[in-house]
């Protein structure tokens, strides 16, 4: 009897256990499902042209990993007041940032503007762009700017909850610089949003999943050694 009560007490634990990891799972596939917030927040740039009767901007997934490398760059410098100091030097770009990308080195073309931004909090693509990427001139101007025909988006969050955004802009001939390699096959975006990347992703979605594993995990091996017993 007091052997049978224990054993019912195990199995309800390893239910719960099974349960839970169950669950925990479910929630790191649904986090998953969520699309590009960089796509996104090219979109709302675009409605905004066409708004005033501009041309839309072409997507471009080599820009926008170039802004992505941009934001990798500058993580860490964002002060209290959102305000980002940050200026990578022009050899970063085709030294670092370009390689990284797997960008065709005779295709890397010019960047005619760039928005920098970041914020303490977690934005949504269109508070982003109301808050950080248009909230001033500089940044209005860039984006109604006729010459240009090419845009890419960055982001990403910090492990401090802080947010960053890159846009950037080009006027080169419409796709036809920032080509990617294998036309970007052979990117691995480990962590971060950039624009024009079929990989569905969301701004610090990387930390989160990693704690998932790491719950899973712990789950994994508790269940085992309950069962080990
Ligand atoms: C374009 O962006 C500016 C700045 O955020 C905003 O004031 C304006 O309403 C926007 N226009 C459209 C059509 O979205
Ligand atoms: C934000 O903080 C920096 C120093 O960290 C200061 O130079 C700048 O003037 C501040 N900007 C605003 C708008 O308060
Ligand atoms: C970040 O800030 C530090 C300290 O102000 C500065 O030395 C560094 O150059 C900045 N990083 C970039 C990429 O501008
Ligand atoms: C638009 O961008 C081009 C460079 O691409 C620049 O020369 C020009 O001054 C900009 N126009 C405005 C109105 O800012
Ligand atoms: C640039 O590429 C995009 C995506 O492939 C396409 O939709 C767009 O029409 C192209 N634009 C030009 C001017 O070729």
């Amino acid at each position: 009897m007091e052997k049978m009560r224990k054993m019912v007490g195990r199995s309800g634990c390893e239910v719960g256990l099974l349960v839970l990891c169950h669950l925990l799972l479910a929630t790191q596939v649904i986090s998953k499902k969520h699309g590009n917030p960089a796509n996104e927040i090219v979109d709302l740039i675009n409605e905004n042209r066409t708004a005033v009767k501009l041309p839309p901007l072409n997507n471009s997934p080599g820009i926008g990993c170039m802004a992505l490398q941009f934001v990798e760059a500058c993580m860490g410098n964002c002060t209290a007041n959102n305000t980002l100091h940050c200026s990578p030097s022009e050899d970063d770009l085709t030294e670092i940032f370009a390689p990284n990308c797997g960008i065709e080195l005779p295709t890397f073309g010019s960047i005619t503007g760039r928005i920098l931004g970041c914020h303490h909090k977690h934005l949504n693509p269109s508070e982003a762009f109301s808050q950080v990427i248009a909230s001033d001139k500089t940044g209005v101007t860039l984006l109604k700017n006729r010459t240009n025909t090419d845009v890419g988006v960055g982001l990403m969050s910090s492990h401090k909850g802080m947010s960053y955004w890159c846009v950037l802009f080009s006027s080169d001939k419409a796709n036809s610089t920032f080509l990617l390699e294998d036309r970007g096959v052979g990117i691995k975006q480990k962590t971060g949003c950039f624009s024009g990347s079929s990989i569905s992703c969301n701004d610090g979605q990387r930390n989160r999943n990693a704690g998932m594993h790491l719950f899973s995990m712990i789950c994994t091996m508790a269940i085992t050694c309950l069962l080990m017993r």
